[in-house]
């Protein structure tokens, strides 16, 4: 007995109760709860295997089942009581299942220890989780490549520097952004099958005397494969930690696009306009209309990135197998899942909502020489080597800068002041329009290969659904 009065689980060599503050510094059960169908579907399966293993009896496991499941029940229906001095999830339910059913609960523990029993709650929650991502983004994706396609003609200037550089699409600018969400979803479905393996049967580190059927455990809860090794199994923490790696890098790049979000919707650049519902205003400034979805999720790649670093931080000095340092493995994890969930939610609805201003962007690639580039290339195809050319355009640049024009609004006579070369037809190379066109192979900001990558990115979601 302690100072709450419950009897612990594990108290059969000790002479004094637990110190009460040590009793709630060491306790988990305030985060680890949720991870409570979890345990109850690993109990599950793992009585149903100690059954066909002959270890326990079919009354018995019936007992136990029909036990748990009104233990479920009372947990989803928030009216389970958890206890501090029980410690975590495992032992208020297994507690909760002895004083339901008598001493039969007391063998559901055979042949498996908490080690074994957290690495696997841990491991069918973020399964679950990294399933609920995976939705989330392709619905992200699929509204992304939806504007995008809406966008393929829009004219906007690309940057390098965050100076204007040349003219692209604003479809091409959205499908970089869906570059690197496909190759984030990649690394979260191969992250999936290093975390869909079964480490029960490993028990506390060495396995266990019983001859348990660990093929049988992992089929029931859909695990890929088991754990090879037992004391790997129950200290093994780098799939948590890859799911995190891989969950920053996303949130990197949500980072990025919310920042030219948060610089498109500013009046300097005025690109774009985010729906006001994912905005707020200035309990001041009566004008003002704040990108607060953007910035937020801006933020929240901080505490992202600090949970992988934590996570990397904590497993780096264990000895094998299991240490009572783990326990520190779920909170950092369980806020990257909500704070991923939430920035993937967050954008799915925004991005498709995102209205473009096709005329300031436009406005905006005419204002930076974007097709100076397209006047060196046209000068090369005429037979000057590319350096010269270079050197020929940057002049014209520097006099068009001096009389205020745009290379477009120069006179044929202005233009062949710089070349000879320079013909008549120079003005169709030097349109938006015609600069956007002429990048036109795999890969280019060419309208038509905008279109043609929009439709081999559905053919990648389609493949990815089968
Ligand atoms: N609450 C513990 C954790 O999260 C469960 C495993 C405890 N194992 C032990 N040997 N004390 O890691």
């Amino acid at each position: 007995m302690n100072d709450t009065g419950d009897k612990k689980l594990w108290d059969g060599r000790f002479t004094e109760a637990t110190d009460a503050f040590v009793e709630e510094f060491t306790a988990s059960i305030s985060f680890d709860q949720i991870m409570a169908r979890h345990d109850i579907t690993g109990s599950i399966a793992h009585a149903t295997m100690l059954e066909q293993a002959g270890v326990l009896t079919s009354d018995e496991v019936a007992l136990i089942v029909s036990g748990l499941k009104a233990i479920e029940t009372e947990i989803l229906a928030g009216a389970f009581e958890w206890s501090v001095s029980l410690e975590d999830v495992h032992m208020n339910i297994e507690k909760a299942l002895t004083d339901r059913i008598g001493d039969v609960g007391k063998k559901l523990h055979t042949g498996r220890s908490r080690n074994d029993q957290v690495a696997t709650d841990i491991r069918l929650y973020l399964r679950e989780q990294i399933d609920q991502i995976l939705s989330l983004l392709t619905k992200l994706q699929t509204g992304l490549i939806g504007l995008a396609e809406q966008q393929a003609h829009t004219i906007m200037p690309g940057f390098t520097h965050l100076q204007v550089a040349q003219p692209i699409t604003f479809g091409h600018h959205l499908m970089a952004w869906n570059e690197m969400l496909e190759r984030d979803i990649d690394r979260m479905i191969d992250c999936r099958k290093r975390v869909n393996v079964l480490p029960l049967g490993a028990a506390a580190l060495a396995g266990t005397t019983f001859p348990i059927q660990r093929e049988l455990t992992a089929e029931l809860l859909g695990f890929d494969r088991v754990a090879e090794n037992s004391l790997d199994a129950v200290s093994d923490r780098d799939f948590a930690i890859e799911f995190c790696s891989a969950a920053s890098m996303l949130m990197m790049h949500y980072s990025r696009w919310a920042e030219e979000l948060i610089l498109w919707s500013s009046s300097q650049f005025d690109f774009i306009e985010l729906p006001d519902r994912f905005c707020t205003g200035s309990s001041i400034m009566p004008q003002k209309k704040n990108p607060d979805v953007p910035e937020l999720v801006r933020g929240k790649s901080a505490r992202v990135f600090g949970s992988l670093i934590t996570l990397l931080t904590l497993m780096k000095s264990q000895p094998l197998a299991y240490n009572k340092d783990n326990q520190e493995d779920k909170e950092p994890l369980f806020d990257v899942v909500d704070t991923l969930i939430g920035s993937s939610r967050a954008f799915a609805d925004m991005i498709p909502a995102i209205e473009a201003k096709p005329e300031n962007m436009r406005n905006a690639a005419m204002k930076g020489y974007a097709t100076a580039t397209d006047l060196a290339d046209y000068l090369v195809k005429r037979g000057l080597p590319f350096r010269d050319a270079h050197d020929v355009v940057g002049k014209l640049v520097g006099m068009a800068i001096s009389i205020e024009k745009d290379l477009s609004e120069l006179s044929l006579e202005q233009l062949r002041g710089g070349s000879e070369l320079i013909e008549e037809d120079i003005y169709e190379v030097l349109t938006l329009e015609g600069s956007v066109a002429a990048r036109n192979h795999i890969g280019g900001t060419n309208p038509d290969q905008v279109l043609a990558a929009i439709a081999r990115a559905r053919i990648r979601i389609e493949e990815r659904q089968h």
